[in-house]
């Protein structure tokens, strides 16, 4: 008796992971409820404002987006997604490496709160390969 009632609901952390649309081949990270908030809300302002230059482990327009938090500071994300031009004409070392490397492309300013580049940079991080073949991949076509 009572035994077919079972077939009830998935618990809660299965519908989050979806929501979040986790890559099932990289991804079997558990996160707390506010990091899955801030990476579904980063994903959102990913797409709307940054994925037709950038990707996560591939070279774009721009580059792969992996690993930024061991290249630069958040203070120096912050301030150079807000406004990158202006810290490539005051002559930021790393601003105007990239900049020339980039073919002198201008990234556009953005109008985003420091917490919703917070979650563009933590999607960012959820989304990093795991696997050696696609890291080094992705780094080989930076030159
Ligand atoms: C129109 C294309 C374009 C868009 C849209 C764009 N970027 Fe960029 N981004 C670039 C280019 C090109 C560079 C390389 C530097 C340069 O040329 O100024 C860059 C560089 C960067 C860097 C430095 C990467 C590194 O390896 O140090 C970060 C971080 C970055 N972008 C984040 C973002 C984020 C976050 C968004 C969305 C809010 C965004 N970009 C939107 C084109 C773009």
């Amino acid at each position: 008796m009572g035994e077919t009632a079972q077939s009830t609901v998935q618990p809660d952390s299965l519908t989050q992971a979806s929501t979040v649309g986790l890559d099932s081949t990289t991804q079997a990270v558990a996160m707390t409820p506010e990091q899955a908030e801030a990476v579904a809300a980063g994903d959102a302002l990913f797409k709307g404002n940054c994925a037709q230059c950038h990707a996560v482990n591939d070279v774009v327009v721009g580059p792969a987006l992996m690993g930024l938090d061991k290249r630069r500071p958040e203070r120096w994300l912050l301030s150079w997604i807000k406004n990158s031009s202006k810290m490539v004409a005051s002559g930021d070392e790393y601003a105007v490496k990239i900049f020339n490397q980039y073919g002198k492309q201008q990234m556009p300013s953005f109008l985003l709160s420091d917490a919703e580049i917070r979650q563009i940079l933590t999607y960012a991080k959820s989304q990093e390969a795991t696997s050696v073949a696609e890291y080094s991949n992705a780094v080989a076509v930076v030159k």
